[in-house]
């Protein structure tokens, strides 16, 4: 792969105290000599706990700050333990993850992730629109219509989409080491950017230094969504590295 701009977003979950955040550094000094540097963009969603202190670390570099989730009301309110848009903004996140599956697990419908996306759309925050299916969902070959369902009603009466990026990750290679066949996977994301034409569309699910030469030959794919080997910085730079090598 030489010229192509890639996405390569770093969700740290539930992880992360203050000391975390020195680890960035190695990050920042890495994209600076990186010669792939203006293709290359680098989105950090620590715990809301770290959005501040993250965004003070990386001001002056060029990578940006997004969080994890958001409450659906745009205006404050009584909810006690959770946070909209608009205070993620004020605090510096440029980006937001919504609809992650782990949040659907939890009881979060396409319905409520409607609203959240256009709740974050109008703090102006940049969405990352996560959808995937089950491993049984899988095994009953009904992959697509389950996509198909997730975009159709997770974007309803969205007209402007251009600032929603899709992350496909399946759910069954979440934190497991298995990815999607590449073929199948090249198969799903054209199958997604047809139906949500002219945008972005990134893989999540295991991504790490392994298995990252196999997932950059999927040559439709424009970017990860990391986790677990997104808290190792070393791991993370190599993952860039190879995207590009
Ligand atoms: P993982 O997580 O890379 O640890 O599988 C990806 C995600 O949940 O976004």
């Amino acid at each position: 792969m030489t010229n192509k701009y890639m996405y390569f977003i770093a969700n740290w979950k539930m992880f992360g105290s203050l000391n975390s955040l020195n680890s960035l550094h190695n990050v920042v000094k890495f994209l600076k000599k990186f010669k792939k540097n203006k293709y290359t963009k680098i989105i950090y969603c620590p715990p809301n706990t770290l959005i501040r202190p993250m965004s003070k670390k990386l001001k002056n570099s060029n990578i940006v700050v997004g969080a994890q989730n958001c409450h659906e009301n745009q205006k404050y309110g009584a909810f006690t333990g959770f946070v909209n848009s608009a205070m993620l903004k004020n605090v510096g996140a440029k980006y937001v993850i919504i609809g992650h599956s782990e949040n659907r697990k939890s009881g979060e419908s396409n319905k409520l992730i409607n609203a959240k996306i256009k709740s974050a759309l109008k703090a102006n925050l940049k969405i990352i629109f996560c959808i995937g299916e089950t491993l049984k969902e899988k095994r009953k070959k009904i992959t697509k219509k389950i996509l198909n369902k997730q975009i159709k009603l997770g974007l309803d009466h969205i007209k402007n989409k251009k600032n929603i990026i899709i992350a496909y990750e399946p759910v069954w290679s979440i934190g497991t080491g298995l990815i999607p066949k590449a073929k199948e996977l090249y198969d799903i994301i054209d199958f997604i950017k047809k139906k949500y034409k002219n945008n972005k569309v990134l893989y999540g699910g295991s991504v790490n230094p392994k298995n990252i030469n196999e997932l950059k030959s999927i040559d439709n794919i424009d970017g990860y969504l990391i986790g677990g080997a997104s808290q190792d910085s070393k791991k993370f730079i190599d993952i860039i590295k190879k995207t590009y090598n």
